[in-house]
């Protein structure tokens, strides 16, 4: 069987690495990066382009790593062509691709989540924004850039001006109720009736240390997390998950691919925040190299709309127990806001352990050089029997890895659970 990937970061590799492993034949990728030795050329973003570089290399199953070919409608393209994928179609994609589109969705269908109006335009926003503490989310994809959690006026102003500056003034603005908590990242994978969950992650997307500094595509990732065990899970799936898929039912949304689950578990119980239509980013790679089982049984089923046949609904594909890993992010100088390419990377010779792996993320091959080509470069993966046994590998391995601007995050995996059911 000849499976590709779709997109360039570390999640692709990950998932690139892990249908590989299972299937033995190589994974391609469209484009991937230097970490990913078997690509596909890609001439073009455009849905049309991307299925005659499928038809072309006889590809049997395509796997989307990114939103933005979804929203645009490749899987129905795809569909229509009798090509086998798995993501969801741009009906369904608008659960992430429009914010005020996915918390209509998430009311109509009784789906926990935070209050909220939609504003049009930047002035109504100012207006519906209260004493200040609330969220403004951009309507459209922004690449995780059109959210602005506020604590005051002051910051509302200054947050609609930026999104005023980025979309324009009358920009559809969610005004949403800030909630308290903690998060949890959770993804099922579905073919729209039934799902299967992979274990709860948690992510950390600020730039610095203690949760400091810009939001970012994030910086890493650890699992499983302290405080979110089954109990709270149970209760995500009959807040949030049970209501979701009994809405993309009852409307006939097609959904075969990965859902996300960004939640708040708050002390009312766990909230959703935002859906995405795939994979997370960085929580794919420190969760994949965990599971049992057959990732790819459950990726067909799900792309031939099969999944109750292989799997009953609601049953979590178990990590290996007592197994933690995290995922540090080794991060471009100058990123989040502008990543400086270029750099040679050392130490990548290295063969990866059982323990241990690096997924790349921006990298790309020159001759016998590998270079820095984006801002999230590459993912230390490092496993062991708890947090600190798990970071401890990590460190060591990244110490053995060098370009000029390195940076990352040295807590990742410390973050402590606050509140909420599963709080101390
Ligand atoms: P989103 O893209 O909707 O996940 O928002 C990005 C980040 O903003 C989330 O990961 C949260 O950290 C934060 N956020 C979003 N919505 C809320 C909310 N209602 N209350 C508190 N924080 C939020
Ligand atoms: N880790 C957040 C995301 O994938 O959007």
């Amino acid at each position: 069987m000849r499976i590709a990937v779709l997109g360039s970061g570390g999640r692709e590799h990950a998932l690139a690495w892990r249908l590989g492993a299972e299937t033995g034949d190589p994974v391609f990728v469209m484009p991937g990066n230097a970490g990913t030795p078997h690509t596909l050329e890609v001439r073009g973003t455009d849905p049309h382009t991307l299925a005659a570089v499928c038809l072309e290399h006889q590809v049997d199953l395509l796997v989307v790593g990114p939103e933005a070919p979804l929203a645009a409608g490749l899987a129905d393209v795809l569909t229509a062509r009798g090509l086998r994928v798995f993501g969801p179609s741009a009906a369904a994609a608008r659960l992430e691709s429009s914010k005020a589109w996915a918390k209509d969705f998430m009311r109509r269908h009784g789906v926990a989540t935070a209050r909220y109006s939609v504003a049009h335009g930047v002035r109504e926003a100012a207006t519906l924004a209260g004493d200040g503490r609330v969220v403004l989310k951009y309507d459209g994809l922004a690449g995780g850039k059109g959210v602005v959690v506020c604590g005051s006026r002051a910051d509302v102003d200054a947050g609609l001006s930026r999104l005023a500056r980025a979309h324009g003034e009358e920009a559809r603005i969610v005004v949403e109720e800030r909630l308290e908590g903690d998060e949890v990242s959770l993804v099922g994978i579905t073919d729209g009736h039934d799902m299967v969950l992979l274990p709860p992650c948690q992510d950390h997307k600020a730039l610095l240390d203690g949760d400091l500094g810009p939001n970012t595509g994030g910086m890493g990732a650890f699992t499983p997390v302290p405080g979110c065990g089954p109990r709270v899970v149970d209760e995500a799936v009959r807040r949030v998950v049970a209501p979701t898929l009994a809405g993309l039912a009852a409307e006939g949304l097609p959904f075969r691919g990965a859902l996300y689950f960004g939640l708040m578990i708050t002390a009312e119980g766990p909230s959703l925040l935002e859906y995405n239509v795939r994979f997370g980013d960085p929580e794919t790679e420190a969760v994949l190299p965990a599971l049992k089982g057959s990732l790819l049984d459950l990726v067909l089923a799900a792309s031939d709309g099969e999944l109750g046949r292989v799997a009953p609904a609601g049953l979590s594909m178990a990590p290996d127990q007592g197994l933690t890993l995290v995922d540090v992010v080794l991060a471009a100088e100058g990123y989040p806001d502008r990543p400086r390419t270029g750099a040679p990377i050392e130490g990548l010779e290295i063969p990866d352990g059982g323990d241990c792996r690096v997924f790349h993320g921006g990298t790309r091959r020159d001759g016998a050089v590998v270079r820095v080509a984006g801002g999230r470069v590459l993912h230390v993966v490092a496993s062991g029997p708890d947090v600190a046994s798990a970071r401890m590998r990590a460190a060591d391995r990244i110490r053995e890895i060098h370009f000029d601007g390195m940076h990352f995050r040295s807590d990742i995996g410390l973050r402590r659970w606050s509140s909420g059911p599963g709080a101390p």
